[in-house]
């Protein structure tokens, strides 16, 4: 027992000095500091080693699929604190912390192009049991629309990277690689509504104006203590409002015959005419 601490003691000394004298030349070369301290599982263009792939529990993660899209303060906090359970060791000990800004800077830029044919045959696999396979979420089981979200690409993946705890959006990150995650995100991406607020102002005219001469005229409903306009409510509240409720009685027909499309460009004129 002695002695196999003792070895692990000299090793560890030779590990360090060794990391010190690299560190020495190398300093804040993000290139040279990622090829000493993490290619050996990353692999050398962030793909991935042979060694990295059969790392347990999990395996080392693709870097170029990853890096570009996560936010750096998450970066920043894998480095430095690892990943509890995992090859994933904390780095705060062989880097400082501006080196590890120059890791993060390297990572960073690798580039990745997105395989969109990809990311739909994976879209259409994993995620349209809940988000339909257009993505548009009518299954029922309070799935969001994705075809209306607001969210960036970053969004989407950290979305699928955590999940939304206490609903049935859990963690993608470890039944998904993150060529994957990447390409599915891309292709959610793609999905997304333009809506056009030049069909909007005509819809508008035709159904609306003869009840509201402007969207500035239109009065929110609610508690008269608490003024609100349009632009306090996100476009999911607005459309409820438009389709239900008391306005329904009051609208009617002019409402009942629109698309969700037609109400998404409804509300990019409002939005841009109060504005
Ligand atoms: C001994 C192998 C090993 C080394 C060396 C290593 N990593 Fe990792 N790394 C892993 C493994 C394994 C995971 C995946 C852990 C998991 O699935 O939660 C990981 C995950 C990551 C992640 C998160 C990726 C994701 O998709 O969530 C980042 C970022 C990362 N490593 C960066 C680095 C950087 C930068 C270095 C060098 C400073 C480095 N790693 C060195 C094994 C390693
Ligand atoms: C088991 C059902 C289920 C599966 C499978 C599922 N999701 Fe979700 N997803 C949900 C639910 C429920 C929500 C709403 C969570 C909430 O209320 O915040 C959601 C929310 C999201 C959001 C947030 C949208 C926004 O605008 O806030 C994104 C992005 C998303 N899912 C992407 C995906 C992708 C991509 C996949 C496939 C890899 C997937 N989901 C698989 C149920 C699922
Ligand atoms: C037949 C008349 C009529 C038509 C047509 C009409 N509205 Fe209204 N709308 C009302 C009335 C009445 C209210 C109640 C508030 C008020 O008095 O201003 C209202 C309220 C609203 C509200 C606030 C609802 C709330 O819950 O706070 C919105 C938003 C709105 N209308 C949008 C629209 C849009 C968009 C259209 C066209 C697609 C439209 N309305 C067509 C009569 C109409």
């Amino acid at each position: 027992m002695k002695i196999r601490y003792y070895l692990a003691a000299v090793v560890a000394a030779v590990g360090l000095l060794s990391s010190a004298s690299a560190m020495a030349g190398d300093e804040l070369d993000g290139k040279a500091l990622y090829e000493s301290n993490c290619s050996a599982c990353h692999g050398v263009d962030g793909r991935v080693s042979e060694g990295g792939k059969q790392l347990e529990p999990f395996p080392a993660r693709n870097l170029r699929a990853v890096a570009p899209f996560v936010e750096r303060d998450e970066l920043r906090r894998i480095i430095t604190y690892g990943i509890k359970g995992t090859a994933m060791e904390p780095k705060k000990y062989v880097l400082d912390p501006l080196q590890i800004e120059a890791v993060i800077d390297y990572i960073q830029s690798f580039d990745y192009q997105p395989d969109l044919a990809n990311g739909k045959k994976r879209f259409e696999a994993v995620c349209s049991k809940c988000h339909g396979v257009d993505g548009r979420a009518q299954t029922g089981v309070g799935a969001k629309n994705l075809v209306y979200s607001k969210l960036n690409l970053e969004g989407i993946i950290h979305t699928m990277r955590y999940g939304r705890p206490g609903t049935l959006m859990t963690s993608k990150r470890h039944q998904l690689s993150n060529t994957d995650i990447a390409d599915i995100a891309h292709y959610v991406y793609s999905l997304r509504y333009k809506a056009d607020p030049l069909h909007g102002q005509k819809l508008y005219s035709k159904n609306c104006k003869s009840c509201h001469s402007t969207p500035a005229d239109i009065k929110i409903l609610g508690n008269a203590a608490v003024k609100r306009t349009i632009a306090d409510l996100d476009d999911r509240l607005l459309d409820l409002r438009i389709r239900h409720g008391r306005h329904i009685d009051r609208a009617g027909e002019s409402v009942a015959k629109l698309s969700s499309d037609d109400i998404q460009d409804i509300i990019a004129y409002m939005r841009e005419d109060t504005h």
